[in-house]
């Protein structure tokens, strides 16, 4: 008797390990393969797992110039005068200092955090950042916030890459800052900035793109692009330019995300937004940014 419940829990334990095993290899590993093995046409929260079988909610734009985004990652200031403290997640959160010049490392490691239903409320990242091999990038600005249902409709700036650029910088942005990593006195500026790619616009324009960013950035840029690992002239390292080619070294005014120090008047320009408030905050006037790139989270999404 005794025999014969070890040999039925043996039996049902079998059992459930392949059914678990066969969910893994079920449940879709992008947006990409929901819609295109599984003829999902609606934008929303879905499953996805990776290859090693973690189950994560993800937002997937499945309409976009043909849909399949995944979303992997959102970079959201919530205190410009911050620099460097607690939710500065996509640079450091432990002070501005040469001695942690790659801050966070957010951007070339396996750390998870956040979620996707707040990724306008706070930094998200998932294991898609650095799992899914992709071929373009789409990006997102949505106002702080917003419920997930409004995001499309309240994003005031939408583009995404047209050009495969990721198959030459190994298929995720994970790969591409490996090669060119956020890290403090790395490089020099502009002989070391990582890529430019050209992007098109979805919602909004390269011009309307470009002036949510101070007069003196607009001078200092072309507009139309985005640059991955920019730097500047005191060779602090930023991960991305949204909208825009630097073509000066003050780039701490429209890039994002960055190493651990930033040594012009230090702390001045450390943090997730970088010094979208050099010449005043949201004041749109000099270095400064506008109120609204500066209220807004940045999506970033794989295809
Ligand atoms: O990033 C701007 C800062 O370096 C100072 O610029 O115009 O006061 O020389 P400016
Ligand atoms: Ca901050
Ligand atoms: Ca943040
Ligand atoms: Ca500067």
């Amino acid at each position: 008797m005794a025999n014969w419940i070890v040999l039925l829990v043996a039996f049902a334990s079998v059992n459930l390990s392949l059914s678990v095993r066969e969910l893994e290899y079920s449940t879709p590993q992008s947006c990409k393969e929901l819609k295109q093995t599984y003829k999902i046409t609606q934008d929303g929260l879905y499953y996805l797992s990776t290859p090693s079988g973690v189950v994560y909610q993800t937002y997937c734009d499945m309409t976009t110039a043909g849909g399949g985004w995944t979303l992997v990652a959102s970079v959201h200031e919530n205190n410009l005068y911050g620099k460097c403290t607690t939710g500065d997640r996509w640079s450091s959160q432990q002070g501005g200092s040469p001695n942690v010049p790659e801050g966070d490392g957010s951007w070339s490691n396996t750390v998870t955090f956040g979620t996707a239903e707040a990724a306008t409320s706070d930094d998200f990242k998932n294991p898609g950042y650095y799992g899914i091999r992709a071929e373009d990038v789409a990006v997102w600005h949505v106002p702080n916030n917003e419920l997930v249902g409004r995001w499309k409709l309240t994003s005031f700036l939408r583009y995404h890459t047209e050009t495969k650029f990721l198959n030459n910088y190994g298929g995720n942005l994970y790969n591409l800052f490996k090669q060119f990593p956020v890290k403090y006195n790395v490089g020099s500026c502009p002989a070391n900035h990582g890529p430019s790619v050209p992007v098109v616009y979805d919602v909004g324009s390269a011009t309307s793109n470009h002036n949510l960013y101070g007069p003196n950035i607009r001078a200092n840029s072309v507009p139309g692009f985005i640059t991955f690992r920019a730097i500047n002239a005191e060779r602090a390292a930023m991960a991305i330019c949204s909208g825009v080619k630097p073509t000066g070294c003050n780039n701490e005014h429209c890039c994002i995300g960055g190493g651990g120090h930033f040594p012009e008047q230090s702390p001045r320009q450390c943090g997730d937004f970088t010094s979208f408030d050099w010449n005043g905050y949201g004041a749109n006037t000099e270095w400064s940014a506008s109120k609204q790139i500066t209220e807004a989270a940045v999506l970033i999404f794989y295809r």
